[in-house]
């Protein structure tokens, strides 16, 4: 389980290299409700990924992310995570 999934995101991270900065699919979703006050950019990918896993499997209470996490897979997940720590503003 833990190889198929490192090796998933080794694909997901190749696909995000390749794409540069053009957000993927989903990822501007987020900024609706993670502006300010909810912001993700304290957050690594790892961390974010992490994160939608949990609210995925149910591990971690959600009023909303619960249902968010489950419309993405985990690769979609990981290519929105890696955006936002890669376009996070440095101010
Ligand atoms: C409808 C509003 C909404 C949208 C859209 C949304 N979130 Fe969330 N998010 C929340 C709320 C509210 C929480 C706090 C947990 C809860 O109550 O569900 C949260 C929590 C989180 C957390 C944990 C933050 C922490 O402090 O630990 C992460 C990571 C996260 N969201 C990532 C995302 C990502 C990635 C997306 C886009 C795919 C996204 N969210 C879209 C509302 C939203």
């Amino acid at each position: 389980m833990r190889i198929i999934a490192s090796t998933v995101a080794t694909f997901a991270l190749a696909g995000v290299a390749a794409a540069q900065s053009l957000p993927p699919p989903g990822a501007t979703s987020c900024s609706g409700c993670h502006g300010t006050e909810l912001s993700l950019e304290p957050f690594s990918a790892e961390e974010i990924v992490a994160a939608l896993a949990a609210y995925r499997d149910g591990s971690r209470e959600a009023t909303v992310m619960d249902r968010i996490a489950r419309g993405f897979t985990e690769e979609e997940g990981r290519a929105i995570a890696e955006w936002i720590a890669e376009n996070r503003h440095e101010d």
